[in-house]
Formats: C-alpha cells, structure tokens, sequence
C-alpha cells in the first residue's frame, strides 16, 4: 500500500524537524506495511512568493540529506517526491506547477481553501486538468466537509476528473469512521494517506486504518486502493 500524503522530508516545513525523526517516520510506516509514501511538503506560492523551482531546490536539498541517512537502512518504504500545494488565485495558469507533480505520475496534491468555496475557485481547480495536463487530488478532503453545503461537490468534482485524498485519522476516528467507511464504500476515495508529520503527535497511522477499511467495509475495498494504486503508482 502507498501512503499518498506525508510531510517526512527534514526540515522543509513543519513536518520531521530532522532527518532522525524522518527515519523513525520511516521505519515506523514499515512496520505498518506501508510500501511507499509520497513525501509531500506543503508549497505556499500566496504566503512565501516562492516559485516552483525556489521550492524544487529546498525539497530537493531535504531529499538528499534524507536519501544519505537511509541508505544501507533495510526495509523501508520507496520514497516518491511531490508536494501539497496549497489553493492560489490564478495557479491553474502556472505551468511551473507541473514540476511538483507526485513524482512518475501526473497528480498533483491541492490544499483547497479553509472555507466555503467561491464559484471562482471551484472554477480555478476544475481548469487544473485541462490547463496544466496534471491529475489534481484534493488533499485530506474530510477537512473541508464543515464549509460546504453538503457532498455532493465530491461527485461532480470526480466527474471532472480530480481525485479525492483521505486522511487515515478520518477513518480511525471515533466520531468520524462511519462517514469514512461510507464514503469509501460510495467509491468517492481514490487514495489514502497518513499525513505523518511527526513520530510523535502526528505520526503514522494508516496501517491501522487499512485494518479498519478491511474490517468495516470488505478486504475488495482494500484490493480497490491497490487496482486504482496501480494505475497511478508512483515510479522512479
Ligand atoms: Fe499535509
């Protein structure tokens, strides 16, 4: 299984501090079974006017200090480079945006906006697809419920082609695991992640979840991920 959403790489944003809590982030995701895991930092192009390739060099440089402290390390999960791009004004016109793409595919991870969405915006998402030639996947979408009116932009939103991301938290939650497991069930999830942060109090946590999904709703659920993984899977 491929974890789609984590902030593992050392020091380029408020996920693993150093490149210590990257491999103890790593060696946990094993332990979970977790094959692969998408390192992907969070790029605030509105907040920092950073530029994708300002971005590239700092996530590149993270990437490598952390490729030296694993190597040798047996038994962790494949490591694949993207990045969590937060909603900005106009970005379905920047084609920079391309090269933060989750690394062998074209999906691209989109933070949507902490609020209920504009028509503008919406229209600003659904253009990525057809301006960009990227596949964006909505990044941990459970985090937006409480903005908008109801689901139903989930389905029209796949209509269109973007891809829904869960967080496992999401499905292990007390209050929230039977809206999970429904959505799930409903096929509105394409793909899963941990979001890992930290071994600590945002640690891996999507082992558990999978265990979850096979037990609440059915192991074809779970061969489900893997069918649509593989359409997608990350290469080097
Ligand atoms: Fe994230």
């Amino acid at each position: 299984m491929t974890d789609f959403h984590s902030h593992i790489l050392p020091g380029i944003d408020d996920g693993c501090k150093n490149v210590e809590e990257s491999l103890q982030v790593l060696k946990e995701m094993a332990a979970q079974g977790i094959e692969r895991v998408a390192a992907t930092p969070h790029f605030y192009a509105s907040h920092s006017g950073e530029t994708p390739d300002e971005f590239l060099i700092r996530r590149n440089n993270a990437e490598r200090i952390l490729r030296e402290k694993i190597e040798g390390e047996e038994g962790i999960p494949e490591i694949f480079c993207g990045a969590e791009v937060k909603y900005f004004r106009g970005m379905s016109g920047v084609e920079d945006l391309t090269k933060l793409t989750l690394q062998g595919t074209d999906l691209l991870l989109v933070e949507m906006p902490f609020s209920k969405w504009t028509d503008k915006e919406i229209k600003e998402v659904l253009s990525l697809n057809e301006n960009l030639g990227v596949t964006p996947m909505l990044a941990h979408i459970e985090r937006f419920f409480s903005y908008q009116k109801n689901l139903d932009w989930i389905y029209e939103f796949k209509d269109a082609g973007i891809l829904m991301q869960m967080n496992a938290e999401y499905i292990l939650g007390t209050f929230s695991s039977r809206k999970a497991i429904k959505l799930i069930k409903n096929r509105a999830i394409d793909f899963l992640g941990s979001d890992t942060h930290n071994p600590t109090d945002r640690k891996p946590n999507l082992g558990p979840a999978i265990k979850k999904i096979a037990k609440k709703a059915g192991e074809e659920y779970i061969d489900r991920f893997l069918r649509y993984e593989e359409t997608y899977a990350p290469r080097g």
